[in-house]
């Protein structure tokens, strides 16, 4: 079947505007100066993967004095901290991961973006010139349980001979710079980890596969913004049609990663008119996220059109997360929160930035950041799947 957006009724109008625009924009790259909305559907190997950001109108953020309060009792909070059980023992199996808090972690960040070679300059914040680090000190500490502290050494252990691959747009590129940076982090030789054709990082459009080549697995990235295949209008559409998307067709290069051992598919940062072609407004309606150094510690900010749009994703998966065996990584709710936590104006390279106030970047997230988190709760459910469903005796020993 061949959908054309442009030919449908009005409600789907918007995304031939969307369209136009996104050529002007050179579609894809991430880092478009205005702020995107975005939404994400990861897939994880046989897990599926759901992340959905947004915004709320109308939220009154309460001052900083409170935030910072509130922030003490909960980052202090030894006595709930002692109560938690462990996401990896037996009692953590009903843990829901994704309710939790942000809270101050001295010990963050996992790494120095300076001592990651493997992170476009676009999300090298700190290297642009942005002043304040607090974005990077921040660790999700999930309600009913404790996560694993990530271990970059253990999670190359469990992926030896394996590929583990992200498949999606500019935020699932995001989300796999800051898992390279990480897993990197424990391996002294750089040399060790390379990218198999040589490509740099900067290289924004088709594929990239790095080699950590001590542990003989690769950790890919795929740019497939829509997942499904995206192409030429038939013969004789009109002219305002530039491109159409094959919902039953996945994208061409799909042949590449379907016998990855772990996949991560996000999409959806697409599909939002409020915040791709819009733009303007302030965080919450499109918007501005310059100066924002603060989350909006214990407040949701999803509007409730984005859940409608989330219980439209649920609702699919539920009925078939048993027979798929996937496993949602549902952070739409805690990344709604960290508003402090994107490029900004710092995403130009150390030269070009801070860029000007209207071509923020509130769609991308500095690394070291909010990606990271997102990472650590993968690994949470990475070990916790390995554990559940019977490990090789190789990773066993790993384990030790
Ligand atoms: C911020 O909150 C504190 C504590 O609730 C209050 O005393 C102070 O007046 C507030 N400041 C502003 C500017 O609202
Ligand atoms: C995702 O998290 C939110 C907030 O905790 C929750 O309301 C929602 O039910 C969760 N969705 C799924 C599919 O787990
Ligand atoms: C490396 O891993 C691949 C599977 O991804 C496997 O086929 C190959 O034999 C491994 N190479 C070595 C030297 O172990
Ligand atoms: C375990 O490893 C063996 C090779 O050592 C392989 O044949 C087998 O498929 C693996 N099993 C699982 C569950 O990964």
């Amino acid at each position: 079947m061949s959908k054309n957006p442009c030919q449908q009724d009005h409600e789907t109008m918007p995304i031939c505007d969307f369209f136009k625009k996104f050529k002007r924009l050179r579609l894809f790259e991430p880092y478009l100066g205005v702020g995107f909305f975005f939404f994400t559907v990861c897939v994880i190997c046989c897990f599926f993967y759901l992340d959905y950001w947004a915004v709320a109108k109308g939220y009154i953020a309460p001052n900083n004095s409170e935030r910072f309060r509130w922030l003490k009792l909960d980052g202090g909070g030894s006595i709930e901290n002692n109560n938690r059980v462990e996401f990896l023992s037996d009692k953590g199996n009903e843990c829901d991961l994704f309710d939790g808090d942000w809270v101050w972690d001295d010990k963050y960040p996992l790494y120095q973006s300076k001592d990651c070679s493997f992170l476009d300059e676009g999300f090298r914040c700190n290297e642009n010139g942005r002043p304040d680090l607090f974005y990077t000190k921040w660790r999700w500490q999930p309600r009913q349980c404790n996560l694993p502290r990530f271990d970059a050494k253990l999670m190359l252990e469990k992926l030896r001979d394996k590929r583990l691959v992200f498949v999606g747009d500019s935020i699932g590129r995001n989300q796999w710079e800051s898992l390279l940076c990480m897993l990197s982090s424990a391996v002294p030789n750089k040399d060790s980890v390379y990218e198999v054709n040589g490509s740099p990082i900067t290289k924004h459009k088709g594929f990239l596969v790095f080699k950590f080549k001590d542990y003989n697995c690769t950790v890919e990235y795929y740019r497939a913004p829509f997942l499904v295949l995206q192409s030429r209008p038939p013969a004789g559409s009109p002219e305002k049609i530039k491109t159409t998307l094959k919902l039953d067709q996945m994208d061409w290069n799909s042949w590449k990663w379907r016998d990855a051992d772990v996949l991560v598919f996000n999409t959806g940062h697409w599909w939002n008119y409020e915040k791709t072609i819009r733009g303007g407004g302030d965080w919450r309606t499109g918007g501005t996220c310059h100066l924002e150094k603060l989350p909006e510690l214990g407040a949701s900010l999803v509007p409730p059109e984005t859940w409608a749009q989330f219980k439209i994703v649920t609702d699919v998966l539920s009925t078939r997360m048993n027979t798929w065996k996937i496993n949602v990584l549902n952070v739409t709710y805690m990344t709604a929160q960290r508003k402090d936590g994107h490029s900004s104006l710092y995403y130009l390279g150390p030269k070009a930035s801070p860029a000007p106030l209207h071509r923020q970047d509130c769609s991308h997230w500095c690394l070291p950041g909010v990606p990271d988190s997102w990472n650590e709760l993968l690994y949470a459910l990475f070990l916790k799947r390995e554990a559940t469903h019977g490990l090789n005796s190789s990773t066993h020993r790993a384990q030790v």
